[in-house]
């Protein structure tokens, strides 16, 4: 059933606590502040107190902000998000910043000093592929814990000379899980102890067919230090992500996730989003967790300053009110006063968790107007 703690009940009909147990002590009911009452019940309550009641379940709230269907006719064909996995010290930081660099231009290499959590590259066919720097698993399962999907691919770095390992088997899980296809990076194939034919094996383990054992699952053997393979490896990613099919419509509102957020002194709150539906715009009224703005700012991952995000684009977003946090879904949304709305009620629901947590009890889902 929808409960609520005594103190969030008088926090918002903005009565005292105490009057609220006065009313329940009345009826003869013995309680605290930190007990959890019945909605019916706070209902009544609130009544007596003369506040108007209006009860609204999260999808009311929530209504229509995300996964609102897509135009078909309007589809086209969006760049792969991709995120790299692996078991630690097997190369991930390694491979992607070899995929970067070996990706700017000479005379370019100022322009990637941005971090902003993803970055775009151009895959041999001249197609763009985003990639996801996420630091790995527990951010993964965080983000689809809260309903965010973001990566379209995984790719599993195992390092030729150690196998596969806790952490390789974790990302497995995870991939399978979230029902992404995986690519097989097999790194470090330059050191001497490399055996890659290990690697093969030990993955069948698991489930995992290399295409060279007879499988399905796509599979390249890299070196991040030597740059080895690179090509062939966003050649593959290039290749999945045709057989994904994946398309966005670019001309409806924007939808995405939050990568990362920061307070920076200078400018603010900055979030690091990565646009999946849609196309953003600078002017643009967006919600990212419990916190709302309009859009002041777009910085692509070169440092450059953009009007529009179109899907599959990581964006800095610059004029969110405080910082939301990394997994947060973003939307936008029409109005402020539908901003507020939003974002308050996150907000209450946030306290609400937390009271929950202290009391041991079931978050509330009732909500009083006065
Ligand atoms: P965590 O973030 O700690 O999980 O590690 P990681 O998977 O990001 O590994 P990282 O890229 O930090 O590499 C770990 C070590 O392996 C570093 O000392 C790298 O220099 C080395 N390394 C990475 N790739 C290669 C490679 O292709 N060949 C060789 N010989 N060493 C590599
Ligand atoms: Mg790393």
């Amino acid at each position: 059933p929808e409960t609520i703690t005594i103190q969030e009940l008088a926090n918002r009909m903005a009565e005292r606590g105490v009057d609220v147990i006065k009313l329940l002590m009345r009826q003869g009911q013995m309680v605290k502040i930190t007990d959890v009452i019945d909605a019916d019940t706070a209902q009544l309550l609130a009544e007596e107190l003369g506040h108007t009641v209006k009860r609204i379940a999260e999808s009311d709230v929530e209504e229509g902000l995300f996964d609102t269907p897509d135009t078909d006719a309007n589809l086209v064909p969006r760049p792969p998000v991709v995120t790299i996995m692996g078991h630690v010290d097997h190369g991930k930081t390694s491979l992607l910043d070899a995929i970067r660099h070996a990706n700017v231009v000479s005379g370019e290499a100022g322009g990637i000093t941005q971090h902003i959590g993803a970055y775009q590259v151009t895959a041999p066919n001249g197609e763009l592929v985003t990639f996801i720097d996420t630091p790995g698993h527990a951010a993964f399962t965080a983000m689809r814990a809260r309903g965010a999907k973001v990566t379209d691919i995984v790719v599993l770095v195992v390092a030729a000379d150690d196998g596969v390992m806790p952490q390789t088997i974790e990302a497995i899980t995870h991939a399978r899980a979230a029902g992404v296809p995986l690519i097989v990076a097999i790194n470090k194939i330059d050191r001497p102890d490399a055996k890659p034919e290990r690697v093969r094996q030990e993955l069948l383990q698991y489930e995992v067919q290399v295409e060279s054992l007879g499988g399905e699952t796509l599979e390249v053997e890299v070196s991040a230090t030597k740059k080895t393979n690179l090509d062939k490896l966003l050649e593959l990613i290039s290749l999945q992500a045709e057989l994904l099919n994946l398309r966005a419509d670019p001309d409806r509102t924007a939808e995405g996730t939050v990568i990362e957020a920061r307070l920076d002194r200078g400018r603010g709150p900055v979030a690091s989003v990565l646009v999946q539906r849609g196309t953003l715009h600078v002017g643009d009224l967006v919600v990212g967790g419990s916190q709302w703005g309009r859009v002041r700012a777009l910085i692509d991952d070169k440092g450059a300053t953009i009007e529009s995000a179109g899907p599959s684009t990581p964006v800095e977003i610059l004029g969110f009110s405080g910082s939301p946090e990394a997994g947060d879904r973003v939307a936008v949304v029409e109005t402020e006063a539908r901003a507020r709305e939003i974002t308050e009620y996150r907000e209450r629901q946030k306290r609400e968790k937390a009271a929950a947590r202290g009391t041991g009890a079931r978050t509330s889902l009732v909500d009083m107007m006065t």
